[in-house]
């Protein structure tokens, strides 16, 4: 098994845990930091729609919040048959805090994707520009 299959399979393990009873849409991720270290996340919605989290931000406040700080690779899964790309604003913080990481994207089937964070996100705002 590749890194990044396992990493995949992190991350369907995390959707598992998705709390999203609003949208019905389940959403795992799995940061991989370069201390060896995975990281799962999933979406949790709650009553106010608005503060609801990704699980993309999931996955990196939980590293950071354990003191990692230096990722390599982010994979995401939902169960769709078009695969799903970082929103907007994980995206600003897959950039700010992962930099041009590659990103899996993947379904249930095993349909799978790498984009790199640049394609995702090429002209990013971000400390540089302070
Ligand atoms: N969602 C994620 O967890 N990650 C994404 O990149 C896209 C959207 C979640 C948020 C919400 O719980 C549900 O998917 C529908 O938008």
């Amino acid at each position: 098994m590749t890194e990044h299959d396992a990493l995949v399979e992190a991350a369907q393990q995390a959707r598992e845990n998705a709390h999203a009873p609003f949208s019905n849409f389940r959403v795992g991720a799995a940061l991989h930091a370069t201390s060896g270290r995975i990281f799962g996340g999933c979406n949790i919605e709650n009553a106010t729609y608005g503060l609801t989290v990704c699980a993309e931000r999931v996955a990196i406040f939980k590293a950071m919040s354990e003191g990692e700080r230096n990722f390599d690779a982010i994979a995401v899964v939902t169960d769709t048959d078009t695969l799903t790309p970082p929103c907007g604003a994980c995206r600003q913080l897959i950039w700010e805090f992962c930099g041009d990481v590659p990103v899996i994207l993947s379904n249930l089937a095993g349909k799978t994707e790498m984009l790199q964070m640049h394609e995702l996100f090429p002209k990013p705002f971000d400390s540089s520009n302070l």
